[in-house]
Protein backbone atom coordinates (compact mmCIF):
# COMPACT_ATOMS: atom_id res chain seq x y z
CA UNK A 1 0.00 0.00 0.00
CA UNK A 2 1.07 3.20 -0.40
CA UNK A 3 1.80 5.70 2.53
CA UNK A 4 2.57 9.20 3.34
CA UNK A 5 5.62 9.04 5.07
CA UNK A 6 6.82 12.21 6.96
CA UNK A 7 10.49 11.95 8.02
CA UNK A 8 10.07 13.93 11.50
CA UNK A 9 13.91 15.23 11.18
CA UNK A 10 16.73 17.71 12.93
CA UNK A 11 18.42 17.96 9.22
CA UNK A 12 21.29 15.32 8.88
CA UNK A 13 20.89 16.06 5.04
CA UNK A 14 22.67 12.75 4.12
CA UNK A 15 20.57 10.54 6.26
CA UNK A 16 17.19 11.86 5.66
CA UNK A 17 18.16 12.26 1.40
CA UNK A 18 18.53 8.49 1.96
CA UNK A 19 15.41 7.71 3.61
CA UNK A 20 13.65 9.61 1.20
CA UNK A 21 15.07 7.82 -1.49
CA UNK A 22 14.72 4.55 0.25
CA UNK A 23 10.53 6.06 0.61
CA UNK A 24 10.55 6.83 -3.21
CA UNK A 25 12.09 3.69 -4.65
CA UNK A 26 9.45 1.77 -2.92
CA UNK A 27 6.57 3.91 -4.00
CA UNK A 28 5.44 5.80 -1.23
CA UNK A 29 4.76 9.40 -0.43
CA UNK A 30 7.50 11.29 1.52
CA UNK A 31 8.26 14.69 3.12
CA UNK A 32 10.89 15.80 5.05
CA UNK A 33 9.59 17.76 7.89
CA UNK A 34 12.06 19.81 9.90
CA UNK A 35 11.11 19.96 13.54
CA UNK A 36 11.90 23.55 14.19
CA UNK A 37 9.47 24.30 11.36
CA UNK A 38 7.01 22.49 13.15
CA UNK A 39 4.13 23.94 16.25
CA UNK A 40 1.16 22.30 17.94
CA UNK A 41 -2.20 23.30 19.21
CA UNK A 42 -2.72 20.76 21.97
CA UNK A 43 -6.15 21.20 22.19
CA UNK A 44 -8.99 18.93 23.69
CA UNK A 45 -11.31 19.44 20.56
CA UNK A 46 -8.90 20.79 17.60
CA UNK A 47 -5.56 19.38 18.17
CA UNK A 48 -3.74 19.77 15.44
CA UNK A 49 -0.07 20.06 14.29
CA UNK A 50 1.24 22.67 11.99
CA UNK A 51 3.65 22.99 9.63
CA UNK A 52 5.52 26.32 8.07
CA UNK A 53 1.88 27.44 9.84
CA UNK A 54 -0.40 25.03 8.02
CA UNK A 55 -2.04 21.84 9.38
CA UNK A 56 -0.70 18.60 8.66
CA UNK A 57 -2.16 16.29 11.21
CA UNK A 58 -3.90 14.49 8.14
CA UNK A 59 -1.58 14.31 5.72
CA UNK A 60 0.45 11.68 7.00
CA UNK A 61 -0.23 7.76 7.93
CA UNK A 62 3.47 6.92 9.45
CA UNK A 63 6.18 9.25 10.87
CA UNK A 64 9.73 8.27 10.86
CA UNK A 65 11.93 10.57 13.82
CA UNK A 66 15.20 11.36 13.15
CA UNK A 67 15.84 13.73 16.17
CA UNK A 68 19.56 14.59 16.89
CA UNK A 69 20.48 15.28 20.67
CA UNK A 70 20.54 18.87 20.77
CA UNK A 71 16.60 19.17 20.03
CA UNK A 72 15.79 16.04 22.20
CA UNK A 73 13.48 17.74 24.21
CA UNK A 74 11.63 20.18 20.83
CA UNK A 75 11.55 17.41 18.68
CA UNK A 76 10.10 14.45 21.38
CA UNK A 77 7.19 17.17 21.89
CA UNK A 78 6.50 17.27 18.16
CA UNK A 79 6.94 13.49 18.30
CA UNK A 80 4.76 12.69 20.88
CA UNK A 81 1.72 15.02 19.55
CA UNK A 82 1.39 12.68 16.47
CA UNK A 83 1.23 9.96 18.93
CA UNK A 84 -1.77 11.61 20.97
CA UNK A 85 -3.48 12.20 17.88
CA UNK A 86 -3.03 8.54 16.87
CA UNK A 87 -0.26 8.87 13.80
CA UNK A 88 1.62 5.94 13.68
CA UNK A 89 5.01 6.96 14.46
CA UNK A 90 8.44 4.07 14.20
CA UNK A 91 9.74 4.81 17.85
CA UNK A 92 7.69 6.47 20.38
CA UNK A 93 8.66 9.11 21.95
CA UNK A 94 9.65 7.43 25.71
CA UNK A 95 12.12 5.16 23.89
CA UNK A 96 13.83 7.63 22.30
CA UNK A 97 14.15 9.78 25.05
CA UNK A 98 15.36 6.63 27.35
CA UNK A 99 18.21 6.47 24.85
CA UNK A 100 19.23 9.60 25.04
CA UNK A 101 20.12 9.34 28.91
CA UNK A 102 23.15 6.79 29.56
CA UNK A 103 22.26 6.58 33.43
CA UNK A 104 18.73 4.95 32.69
CA UNK A 105 19.64 3.21 29.43
CA UNK A 106 22.48 1.48 32.20
CA UNK A 107 19.61 0.94 34.51
CA UNK A 108 17.34 -0.84 32.55
CA UNK A 109 20.23 -2.93 30.94
CA UNK A 110 21.02 -4.01 34.50
CA UNK A 111 16.81 -4.62 35.07
CA UNK A 112 17.03 -7.05 31.99
CA UNK A 113 20.04 -8.48 32.72
CA UNK A 114 22.00 -7.23 29.51
CA UNK A 115 26.11 -6.88 30.52
CA UNK A 116 27.30 -3.35 30.70
CA UNK A 117 30.75 -1.79 32.09
CA UNK A 118 30.41 -1.31 35.82
CA UNK A 119 29.44 2.40 36.15
CA UNK A 120 28.56 4.90 39.63
CA UNK A 121 26.85 8.12 39.94
CA UNK A 122 26.82 10.26 42.84
CA UNK A 123 25.91 13.95 44.09
CA UNK A 124 27.96 14.41 46.55
CA UNK A 125 31.47 15.57 47.15
CA UNK A 126 32.02 13.26 49.74
CA UNK A 127 31.11 10.54 47.75
CA UNK A 128 33.49 10.86 44.91
CA UNK A 129 36.50 8.44 46.37
CA UNK A 130 33.83 5.96 46.75
CA UNK A 131 32.01 5.46 43.40
CA UNK A 132 35.82 6.12 41.74
CA UNK A 133 36.57 2.85 44.30
CA UNK A 134 33.18 1.36 43.39
CA UNK A 135 34.87 1.45 39.24
CA UNK A 136 37.55 -0.57 39.61
CA UNK A 137 40.11 3.02 40.22
CA UNK A 138 41.76 5.25 37.66
CA UNK A 139 42.19 4.99 35.36
CA UNK A 140 38.24 5.34 34.27
CA UNK A 141 35.28 6.85 32.21
CA UNK A 142 33.83 9.81 32.69
CA UNK A 143 30.90 10.66 30.57
CA UNK A 144 28.23 13.21 30.53
CA UNK A 145 25.12 11.22 30.60
CA UNK A 146 23.66 13.08 27.52
CA UNK A 147 26.95 13.44 25.60
CA UNK A 148 27.36 12.00 21.91
CA UNK A 149 29.73 11.34 18.88
CA UNK A 150 32.50 11.10 21.51
CA UNK A 151 32.01 14.42 22.93
CA UNK A 152 31.74 14.35 26.91
CA UNK A 153 33.42 10.98 27.53
CA UNK A 154 37.08 11.49 28.76
CA UNK A 155 39.58 9.26 30.64
CA UNK A 156 40.86 10.19 33.59
CA UNK A 157 44.25 8.81 34.29
CA UNK A 158 44.97 9.51 38.23
CA UNK A 159 43.33 10.48 40.60
CA UNK A 160 43.84 13.94 41.19
CA UNK A 161 42.65 14.26 37.11
CA UNK A 162 39.22 11.88 38.29
CA UNK A 163 38.18 14.12 41.21
CA UNK A 164 38.91 17.59 39.00
CA UNK A 165 37.25 16.42 36.50
CA UNK A 166 34.08 15.49 38.62
CA UNK A 167 34.11 18.46 40.62
CA UNK A 168 34.29 20.81 37.64
CA UNK A 169 31.25 19.21 36.21
CA UNK A 170 29.04 19.28 39.89
CA UNK A 171 30.56 22.49 39.71
CA UNK A 172 28.52 23.11 35.98
CA UNK A 173 25.68 21.40 37.24
CA UNK A 174 26.46 18.95 34.09
CA UNK A 175 25.37 15.41 35.24
CA UNK A 176 27.79 12.52 34.71
CA UNK A 177 28.61 9.17 35.02
CA UNK A 178 31.93 7.20 36.02
CA UNK A 179 32.36 3.63 34.21
CA UNK A 180 34.82 0.55 34.16
CA UNK A 181 37.30 1.34 31.47
CA UNK A 182 37.68 -1.67 29.83
CA UNK A 183 41.43 -1.47 29.14
CA UNK A 184 41.41 -4.45 26.37
CA UNK A 185 39.00 -2.75 23.91
CA UNK A 186 40.63 0.86 24.22
CA UNK A 187 40.24 2.33 20.68
CA UNK A 188 37.90 0.08 19.09
CA UNK A 189 34.04 -1.15 19.65
CA UNK A 190 30.94 -3.06 17.81
CA UNK A 191 28.23 -0.63 16.54
CA UNK A 192 25.37 -2.98 15.56
CA UNK A 193 22.38 -1.43 14.03
CA UNK A 194 19.02 -3.28 14.91
CA UNK A 195 15.47 -2.70 12.92
CA UNK A 196 12.99 -4.51 15.03
CA UNK A 197 14.07 -7.76 16.23
CA UNK A 198 16.82 -7.67 13.56
CA UNK A 199 20.53 -7.14 13.52
CA UNK A 200 20.37 -5.33 9.62
CA UNK A 201 24.43 -4.42 9.69
CA UNK A 202 27.02 -4.27 12.29
CA UNK A 203 30.63 -3.24 11.89
CA UNK A 204 33.86 -2.53 13.94
CA UNK A 205 35.20 0.86 14.31
CA UNK A 206 38.89 1.98 15.24
CA UNK A 207 40.33 5.16 16.28
CA UNK A 208 43.02 6.39 14.02
CA UNK A 209 44.72 8.12 16.15
CA UNK A 210 45.20 6.28 19.47
CA UNK A 211 42.15 7.62 20.98
CA UNK A 212 40.23 5.24 23.50
CA UNK A 213 37.24 6.52 21.29
CA UNK A 214 36.26 4.80 18.53
CA UNK A 215 33.52 7.11 17.04
CA UNK A 216 33.77 7.76 13.37
CA UNK A 217 33.09 11.67 14.47
CA UNK A 218 36.24 11.26 15.94
CA UNK A 219 38.38 9.98 13.41
CA UNK A 220 37.53 6.48 13.89
CA UNK A 221 37.67 3.91 10.88
CA UNK A 222 35.35 0.99 10.13
CA UNK A 223 34.92 -2.59 8.69
CA UNK A 224 32.33 -5.48 8.57
CA UNK A 225 32.40 -7.38 11.92
CA UNK A 226 30.44 -10.55 12.30
CA UNK A 227 29.15 -10.75 15.90
CA UNK A 228 28.84 -13.92 17.69
CA UNK A 229 25.62 -15.54 18.79
CA UNK A 230 26.27 -14.28 22.32
CA UNK A 231 26.96 -10.87 21.08
CA UNK A 232 23.55 -10.96 18.96
CA UNK A 233 21.76 -11.82 21.47
CA UNK A 234 23.18 -9.28 23.97
CA UNK A 235 22.14 -6.08 21.18
CA UNK A 236 18.79 -7.25 20.75
CA UNK A 237 18.09 -7.66 24.35
CA UNK A 238 19.38 -4.62 25.37
CA UNK A 239 17.17 -2.40 22.13
CA UNK A 240 13.98 -4.41 23.59
CA UNK A 241 15.25 -3.49 27.51
CA UNK A 242 14.64 0.36 26.18
CA UNK A 243 11.49 -0.39 24.16
CA UNK A 244 13.62 1.03 20.67
CA UNK A 245 12.74 -0.28 17.30
CA UNK A 246 15.23 1.01 15.53
CA UNK A 247 18.93 2.02 17.05
CA UNK A 248 22.46 1.62 16.75
CA UNK A 249 23.87 -0.56 19.69
CA UNK A 250 27.53 0.47 20.69
CA UNK A 251 29.23 -2.79 22.17
CA UNK A 252 32.46 -3.72 23.79
CA UNK A 253 34.57 -7.00 23.40
CA UNK A 254 36.32 -7.18 27.14
CA UNK A 255 37.86 -9.85 28.90
CA UNK A 256 34.89 -11.51 30.51
CA UNK A 257 32.90 -10.86 27.55
CA UNK A 258 30.52 -8.57 25.44
CA UNK A 259 29.41 -5.06 27.35
CA UNK A 260 26.87 -2.90 26.11
CA UNK A 261 27.93 0.77 26.47
CA UNK A 262 25.18 2.88 24.49
CA UNK A 263 22.06 2.25 23.04
CA UNK A 264 21.65 5.10 20.47
CA UNK A 265 18.23 6.38 18.81
CA UNK A 266 18.31 7.99 15.51
CA UNK A 267 21.18 6.24 14.77
CA UNK A 268 23.03 7.69 11.81
CA UNK A 269 23.90 5.56 8.89
CA UNK A 270 25.95 7.44 6.09
CA UNK A 271 28.87 8.92 5.66
CA UNK A 272 32.84 7.55 4.02
CA UNK A 273 32.80 5.10 7.16
CA UNK A 274 29.25 4.71 7.83
CA UNK A 275 27.31 1.47 8.21
CA UNK A 276 25.73 1.88 4.95
CA UNK A 277 29.34 2.37 2.68
CA UNK A 278 31.20 -0.22 5.25
CA UNK A 279 28.63 -2.95 5.02
CA UNK A 280 26.84 -2.67 1.67
CA UNK A 281 23.56 -2.94 3.61
CA UNK A 282 20.55 -0.70 2.16
CA UNK A 283 19.87 0.65 6.05
CA UNK A 284 17.09 3.39 4.98
CA UNK A 285 15.55 0.93 2.96
CA UNK A 286 15.01 -1.68 5.61
CA UNK A 287 13.98 1.52 8.11
CA UNK A 288 11.59 2.22 5.14
CA UNK A 289 9.94 -1.18 5.23
CA UNK A 290 10.16 -2.06 8.71
CA UNK A 291 7.93 1.18 9.71
CA UNK A 292 5.47 0.54 6.89
CA UNK A 293 5.09 -3.11 7.31
CA UNK A 294 4.85 -1.84 11.10
CA UNK A 295 2.04 0.80 10.64
CA UNK A 296 0.58 -1.89 8.25
CA UNK A 297 -0.12 -4.71 11.21
CA UNK A 298 -0.38 -1.94 14.37
CA UNK A 299 -3.12 0.65 13.79
CA UNK A 300 -1.95 2.32 17.33
CA UNK A 301 1.52 2.42 18.81
CA UNK A 302 0.19 3.81 21.92
CA UNK A 303 -0.81 0.07 22.82
CA UNK A 304 1.00 -2.17 20.42
CA UNK A 305 4.44 -0.88 19.99
CA UNK A 306 7.11 -1.94 22.37
CA UNK A 307 6.90 -0.32 25.32
CA UNK A 308 9.74 0.08 28.78
CA UNK A 309 7.09 0.58 30.94
N1 LIG B 1 33.92 1.93 29.60
C1 LIG B 1 34.65 2.08 28.51
N2 LIG B 1 35.87 1.47 28.37
C2 LIG B 1 36.61 1.64 27.25
N3 LIG B 1 36.23 2.42 26.21
C3 LIG B 1 35.05 3.06 26.29
C4 LIG B 1 34.18 2.91 27.44
N4 LIG B 1 33.09 3.64 27.24
C5 LIG B 1 33.22 4.23 26.03
N5 LIG B 1 34.39 3.88 25.45
C6 LIG B 1 34.87 4.36 24.13
O1 LIG B 1 34.41 5.69 23.95
C7 LIG B 1 33.51 5.77 22.84
C8 LIG B 1 32.35 6.72 23.15
O2 LIG B 1 31.57 6.22 24.22
P1 LIG B 1 29.99 6.10 24.19
O3 LIG B 1 29.54 5.65 25.52
O4 LIG B 1 29.56 5.29 23.02
O5 LIG B 1 29.54 7.63 24.03
P2 LIG B 1 29.09 8.51 22.77
O6 LIG B 1 27.63 8.74 22.99
O7 LIG B 1 29.83 9.78 22.89
O8 LIG B 1 29.40 7.73 21.52
C9 LIG B 1 33.07 4.34 22.58
O9 LIG B 1 32.73 4.18 21.25
C10 LIG B 1 34.28 3.52 23.00
O10 LIG B 1 35.23 3.46 21.94
MG1 LIG C 1 28.71 5.77 21.11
Amino acid sequence: MRMRIGILTTGNEEEDNRLVEAAEQRGHNVKLLNIMKCSLSVCFDAPEIYYEGKPISKDFDLIIPRIDTPHTEYGLAILRQFQAMHIFTSDTSYALKLGRDKLRCTQRLLQENVPFPTTGFAYSKEDFANIIKTVGGVPLVIKLIEGTEGVGVFLADDMKHAVNLLKTFKKLSTPLIVQKFIEESSGSDIRAFVIGNEIVASMERKSSDGDFRANIALGGQSKVVTLSTEEQKIVLKATAAIGINIAGVDLIRSNSGPLVIEINTSPNFGGEWGLESITNVDVAGAMVEFSVNQCNELTDNTVALRDAG
